[in-house]
């Protein structure tokens, strides 16, 4: 028998970015936060300066959200809205450390010229919601409610597959699946519920599964352009499935952001469009 590997195809991307200026880590509002740990600043804007890069060298363009002080997490401006076909929900953050971020996404995606709603219900932005093809996967879990996907799915005019995250550290969508073209992606089981697992399998038989090596190395952190996928090094049997698959691994650690809980993935807000983006 033979199998072929498929063909992918890179689509050139518009993506939202906050430099980490401010970034530190003061609370704790997920098991990856210590803010006894000390977080060297300096790094941070290096390391995330090499994210900004890579992503520009691969041809997309990075737009800027201005960074605030007493806003450490505002780097991970995934969460701060939820973008599909040219829509956006803007996030309600379940903690009152982040509240105060909506409003600069608000005034953000006004001046880009959308019309950006305003979650009425708890809800995170691409942290929770990710499009693929015609749907959109919706996380319910720490930080997003169930009630909110039916929210977005008005707001964002697109049907919304409800998964529940069952493990404590797998507390965004983002963090135990990324959609890596309009047809595949890849996930980690154990953080979903059986039933949830089991809508995966029937939407995706031929996803990518994760280790738990690769979860908790925040392998699915992943920014994918549906040929090149920036992942954290770490995550190696996900890297060399990425290859088996015909995708494009670049291995991109953030250590310092990772002391927050967050990887590429929640650094950049993808601004998915209303057409089908261009094809590279
Ligand atoms: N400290 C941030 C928080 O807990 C990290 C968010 C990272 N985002 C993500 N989707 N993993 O809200």
């Amino acid at each position: 028998m033979t199998t072929t590997t498929p063909t992918r195809t890179a689509v050139r991307r518009r993506y939202l970015l906050c430099p980490p200026t401010y970034f530190a880590v003061e609370y704790s509002i997920n098991p990856w936060m210590d803010p006894s740990r000390p977080v060297d600043a300096v790094a941070a804007l290096r390391q995330w300066g090499a994210l900004c890069a890579t992503l520009r060298e691969l041809g997309h363009r990075v737009e800027t959200l201005a960074p605030r002080p007493r806003l450490p997490d505002m780097v991970f401006t995934a969460n701060g809205a939820a973008v599909v076909g040219g829509r956006a929900l803007i996030a309600r953050f379940r903690h009152p450390q982040r509240a105060p971020e909506s409003g600069f996404h608000q005034a953000w995606f006004s001046r880009a010229g959308y019309r950006p709603t305003r979650a009425g219900l708890p809800s995170e932005g691409q942290g929770d919601f990710l499009p693929v093809g015609a749907r959109i996967l919706a996380g319910s879990g720490p930080r997003t409610s169930a009630a909110a996907h039916r929210e977005a799915e008005q707001v964002l005019g697109r049907p919304v597959v409800s998964l529940a995250l069952t493990d404590p550290r797998f507390y965004h969508l983002d963090t135990a699946l990324a959609v890596l073209s309009e047809d595949q992606i890849m996930y980690y089981p154990p953080a979903f519920s059986a039933q949830s697992n089991h809508v995966l399998h029937l939407l995706f038989p031929r996803a990518i599964l994760a280790t738990d090596a690769d979860a908790v190395a925040l392998g699915l952190n992943a920014v994918s352009d549906g040929l090149h996928v920036i992942l954290p090094e770490a995550a190696r049997a996900l890297t060399a499935r990425l290859h088996a698959e015909g995708f494009k691994p670049l291995p991109l650690d953030l250590p310092e952001l990772l002391k927050a809980g967050g990887g590429p993935k929640c650094c950049a807000l993808e601004l998915h469009p209303a057409g089908g983006g261009e094809r590279q």
